[in-house]
C-alpha cells in the first residue's frame, strides 16, 4: 500500500463552456477537478489550500472512512468549512472498495464546480473480476450555469444552460461547435468507461449508439456482468461498464439526457441534451456514413430508469462482497418529500417530516464528541408521525396534522456500533412527486428492493433479494415508490443521510446518524486532529 498525496489549490478562475465567461471556483484551474488515482489499501493525502473566496469543505463521496470520520468533509456534520485563505489536510485509508467514486465540495451549491473522481483500483496483487480492459476511460456528467454559483441558492434552482461530459458542452450548444468531447477507441477493443454523474440536480440517461455496454460496478462495488444499451445516474451515482468497439468502423454519438420522473408538467422542462462522438480507429468525417444517433428514452421513461436501476446485482463472492445480515436490530421507516413550514408557508424538504436544520456554529460530530447541548436532538423517529397514503395523497382542504407541515429542527439518530439496520425510505407526494437519490456517508447499503405506491409489508417483504442484492451509497428511491435499504452500522462517528439533490439540501432533506463507540478504542471515535479548522474565525453561517 503507498500515500498518494495530492495538493488541491482552490481558486477562483474564469471559464467560458458557452458563450459566457463565468469566475467559477475550481481545483488547480481545472473543471472537472483532478482526477485521483488509488489503489484499494492505499492512504489518501489530500492538502487543500483555499484561495477562493468561499468556504468550502471537500467530501470523498462514498469512501468508508472507516476510523476517519472526522475526514468526511461534511460542512457543519464532521467540520467547520476551510475560510478563504486557510488550508486542511485530509487523510484516510480506502480499505475494502474498488471503483470510481466522487470528491466534490459539501457546501451547498459549490459542488457545482468543485469536484472529480476518485478512482480505486485492486491492489497491484489483485486483478479485477473481469477481463483487463484495453485502455479506461473516464466521463464526468456535469451541470453548467452561465450565472454566478452563489445565486443558485435561489430556489427553485434555475434551469442549467448545458450539460457537460468531462467540462465540455458539445456541439450542440452556442459557441461550443468545436468543444466536443470525442473518444478515439480501435476496431475490436474493450474499454472501461468509468461513469460519475457528478450533476447538482439532475438524474441522467445515458446512452451509445449502435454500442450496448456491459455493467460491472456500480458506487464502487462490483456487479453481476449486466448487459444493456442504455443507463440512468442519479446525481451522486457511479456507473463501471465495459464497452466492446464491435462496430463498423465509423463514428457513433454518446447523449446524455435528463431523466425526470416527475410528470409532464414538470415546472423544470429538462430540454438540454449534451453529446459527445466516439470514432473508431480508421474513420474519417469524408470516407464515414454520418455518425450514428442513439434513440434515447422519453425524459420521463420510468419504465427504462426503473429497469437499469432495479436490475442491476452484486458480484456475489467478489472482491469485498459480503452477505447479506439476516437479523436486522434497528427497523425505519422513513418518508421522504416536501412539505409547508406552517408559519411561514415556505416549502421544506423533510424525512420523517422533520426538516433537518444544519448547525450554525458547532459541527455536529464536534457537538457529540464533546457533549455539547444545544446543537442537536438525538430524536429523530423510527416512524413518520402518520400512517399515510404517501404515495396516492391528493392534497385536500383538511390537511392539518396529516404530513403536510414538518418541524425545523437538528434532529439525528443514534445508532448502536455494529447493529444492522434497515430502512424503507417511502416516497411522497404531499407536495411534488419526483425521484430522492438518497445518499449515506460512511456506508454502503444493500438494495433489498424497488418498489411503487405505499410499501407494505405483508406484501413486499417477501419480494426483497437477501441473496445478492446490489450495494450502493446513492439510491434512486422511485418517485411514488419506495425501496429497502440495509446496512451495518461498524463505523463509530456521524454520517449524514440526505437526498443527492444539491437544491434539496437547503430544503433540509438531511438527517445524520450517530453511530455509537463500539468496547475498544479501535472501535471508537477518535479525538478530532488538532488542524481541524475552526468556525471563530471569520465564518459567516451559510445563508441556506
Ligand atoms: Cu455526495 Cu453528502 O454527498
Ligand atoms: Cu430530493
Amino acid at each position: 500500500a503507498a500515500i498518494v498525496e495530492h495538493v488541491f489549490h482552490v481558486t477562483n478562475v474564469l471559464v467560458k463552456p458557452l458563450c459566457k465567461e463565468q469566475m467559477i471556483p475550481t481545483v488547480n484551474g481545472s473543471l472537472p477537478g483532478p482526477t485521483i488515482n488509488v489503489r484499494e489499501g492505499d492512504t489518501l493525502v489530500v492538502h487543500v489550500i483555499n484561495n477562493s473566496t468561499y468556504n468550502i469543505t471537500i467530501h470523498w463521496h462514498g469512501v468508508f472512512q472507516l476510523k476517519s470520520s472526522w475526514m468526511d468533509g461534511a460542512n457543519m456534520i464532521t467540520q467547520c468549512p476551510i475560510e478563504p485563505s486557510y488550508n486542511f489536510t485530509y487523510r484516510f485509508d480506502i480499505i475494502g472498495q474498488e471503483g470510481t467514486l466522487l470528491w466534490h465540495a459539501h457546501v451547498v451549491n459549490l459542488r457545482a464546480t468543485l469536484h472529480g473522481a476518485l478512482i480505486i483500483r485492486p491492489r497491484s496483487t489483485h486483478l479485477y473480476p473481469f477481463p483487463k480492459p484495453y485502455k479506461e476511460v473516464l466521463l464526468i456528467f456535469e451541470q453548467w450555469w452561465n450565472m454566478d454559483v452563489g445565486l443558485l441558492s435561489i430556489q427553485p434552482a434555475p434551469i442549467s444552460d448545458a450539460y457537460l461530459i468531462n467540462g465540455l458542452a458539445g456541439d450542440l450548444y452556442p459557441c461550443s461547435k468545436n468543444r466536443m468531447y470525442k473518444l478515439k477507441v480501435v476496431q475490436g477493443k474493450t474499454y472501461l468507461l468509468r461513469i460519475m454523474n457528478a450533476a447538482l440536480n439532475k438524474h441522467l440517461f445515458f446512452k451509445i449508439a449502435n454500442h450496448n455496454v456491459t455493467v460491472v460496478a456500480v458506487d464502487a462495488v462490483y456487479t453481476t456482468p449486466y448487459v444493456s444499451d442504455v443507463m440512468m445516474l442519479t446525481p451522486g451515482q457511479s456507473v463501471d461498464a465495459l464497452l466492446t468497439a464491435d462496430q463498423a468502423i465509423g463514428m457513433y454519438y454518446m447523449y446524455i439526457k435528463s431523466y425526470n420522473s416527475a410528470d409532464q408538467v414538470s415546472p423544470f422542462p429538462p430540454n438540454t441534451t449534451t453529446r459527445g462522438l466516439i470514432v473508431y480507429e480508421g474513420a474519417t468525417s469524408s470516407s464515414s456514413s454520418p455518425a450514428a444517433i442513439p434513440l434515447m428514452p422519453e425524459m420521463n421513461d420510468q419504465t427504462t430508469a426503473h429497469r437499469f436501476s432495479s436490475n442491476i446485482t452484486s458480484l456475489v463472492g467478489g472482491p469485498h462482497w459480503t452477505p447479506v445480515p439476516r437479523h436486522v436490530d434497528e427497523t425505519m421507516f422513513v418518508t421522504v418529500g416536501f412539505g409547508f413550514d406552517k408559519p411561514s408557508g415556505e416549502v421544506d424538504g423533510s424525512l420523517n417530516n422533520y426538516t433537518f436544520v444544519l448547525p450554525k456554529t458547532v459541527p455536529l460530530q464536534e457537538a457529540y464528541f464533546y457533549n455539547i447541548t444545544g446543537v442537536y436532538t438525538d430524536d429523530f423517529p423510527n416512524q413518520p408521525p402518520l400512517r399515510f397514503d404517501y404515495a396516492n395523497f391528493e392534497p385536500r382542504t383538511d390537511y392539518e396534522n396529516m404530513m403536510m407541515y414538518p418541524e425545523r429542527k437538528t434532529s439525528v439518530k443514534t445508532l448502536g456500533f455494529n447493529t444492522t439496520v434497515e430502512i424503507v425510505v417511502q416516497n411522497t407526494k404531499i407536495v411534488t412527486k419526483e425521484s430522492h437519490p438518497m445518499h449515506l456517508h460512511g456506508f454502503n447499503f444493500y438494495v433489498l428492493g424497488y418498489g411503487f405506491g405505499n410499501y407494505d409489508p405483508t406484501r413486499d417483504a417477501r419480494t426483497l433479494n437477501l441473496v445478492n442484492p446490489q450495494m450502493r451509497n446513492t439510491v434512486a428511491v422511485p418517485s411514488l415508490g419506495w425501496v429497502v435499504l440495509r446496512f451495518i452500522a461498524n463505523n463509530p462517528g456521524v454520517w449524514m443521510f440526505h437526498c443527492h439533490m444539491d437544491a434539496h439540501l437547503p430544503f433540509g432533506m438531511i438527517t445524520a446518524f450517530i453511530v455509537l463507540n463500539g468496547p475498544t478504542p479501535e472501535t471508537s471515535l477518535q479525538p478530532p486532529p488538532s488542524n481541524l479548522p475552526q468556525c471563530s474565525r471569520i465564518y459567516q453561517p451559510p445563508t441556506t
